[in-house]
């Protein structure tokens, strides 16, 4: 059984400018990399890849998808507050994710104009993707009165660093996830189309296209890079970050077992969906992939998931804060444990699935 976070309150800026949600571990983050270290990388080997991902992004297939049709004039005061609230929530996370990764890929695109023109290519049109992914959230959001300060975000917000092979692994992650997420609600709401509420659904189909195409790019880019695949420590890597993305996905889900219970799924079943898939096609990618099947696998993810709600639940309370930090200790101390448990679990060997070594 899921327990939700109470119902959230929208808090505003300034009158229909949506504050910022708190930052935590879950929150979409923004990154910064070291510039000069991949203007540095040597992708001859996948040059020619590449040269064709930007011939096909160039082509465009979505420049007439993202426009608002009919269906959105229309007023949404039907729906109840609860769906309302859950699903701003919703349209607000990925707002965020998808501008941060605009951000990201203008970034690299402006850095590496005169040492990597190619790259410089592939990242600008990856940020025209996800500025159309981010605007077209945003107006959704504008439906329910209240949008997010994309300038001050970007001016407010505190920027990660990660390396660039983080970023790689990072950023292969969220792009294929994110397409498993948006195909996953499509096809379900295109199979219980009374749940369809808002029309914004109906255009994750192409959507996802450009996610899958973006981790495309990744993948290229990942194995371009010898260390990344064949030495061990790109395989902890690998399985680090895998590892993370997908606890991170399913306690970020958990806690929101509303949103997904407004368009009919069940929160767990949904999350298992994602994860087993995005990890099917990453044995596509990375040297190694994780044993979801494992029986101890998805249980030990949600206690995972049940602790970092009591631990929510604690910061909820009047309590002083040494008395908070005492309660929390051994919850923190348990997720810690089933994590390392996770990550020592074996691996699949994705190099051995595929046969050949590219
Ligand atoms: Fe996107
Ligand atoms: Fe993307």
């Amino acid at each position: 059984m899921v327990s939700t976070l109470p119902e959230p309150q929208i808090e505003e800026l300034k009158p229909g400018i949506k504050a910022p949600v708190r930052e935590t571990l879950l929150t979409p983050r923004f990154y910064t990399t070291d510039f000069d270290a991949i203007a540095a990388m040597d992708i001859s080997s996948q040059e020619e890849e590449l040269r064709a991902m930007v011939a096909e992004m160039k082509a465009d297939y979505n420049r007439h998808h993202f426009v608002r049709n009919d269906s959105f004039n229309q007023s949404w005061e039907h729906l109840d507050s609860k769906t309302r609230s859950v699903f701003v929530d919703f349209l607000e996370r990925s707002c965020t994710s998808e501008f941060s990764g605009f951000l990201l890929f203008k970034e690299l695109s402006r850095k590496l104009k005169t040492t990597k023109p190619l790259l410089s290519e592939v990242f600008s049109l990856m940020a025209r993707d996800e500025a159309r992914h981010a605007g077209f959230l945003n107006k959704a959001m504008s439906d329910f009165n209240i949008s997010l300060d994309l300038g001050y975000l970007t001016k407010n917000r505190t920027y990660t660093f990660f390396k660039p092979e983080w970023i790689i692994y990072a950023v292969y992650l969220s792009e294929k996830i994110g397409y498993w997420r948006y195909i996953t609600i499509y096809r379900h709401l295109e199979n219980h189309p009374e749940y369809q509420f808002y029309p914004l659904f109906q255009f994750f189909e192409s959507w996802c296209q450009d996610e899958n195409r973006h981790g495309d790019i990744f993948t290229a880019l990942l194995r371009s890079q010898r260390k990344m695949w064949d030495s061990w420590h790109g395989k902890l890597w690998a399985k680090f970050f895998l590892l993370t993305v997908f606890v991170t996905h399913s306690l970020t889900v958990d806690e929101r077992a509303d949103f997904y219970e407004s368009v009919g799924l069940d929160a767990r079943e949904f999350d298992r969906i994602v994860v087993r898939n995005t990890n099917a096609t990453a044995a596509r990618s990375f040297p190694v992939v994780l044993d979801v099947e494992h029986p101890e696998f998805f249980p030990r993810v949600y206690r995972c998931s049940e602790r970092n709600m009591q631990l929510a639940a604690i910061d909820r309370t009047d309590a002083p804060k040494v008395v908070k930090f005492l309660r929390k200790l051994p919850l923190m101390a348990g997720i810690g444990w089933d994590m390392l448990r996770l990550y020592l679990l074996k691996s699949i060997d994705a190099e051995a699935l595929r046969g050949t070594v590219r």
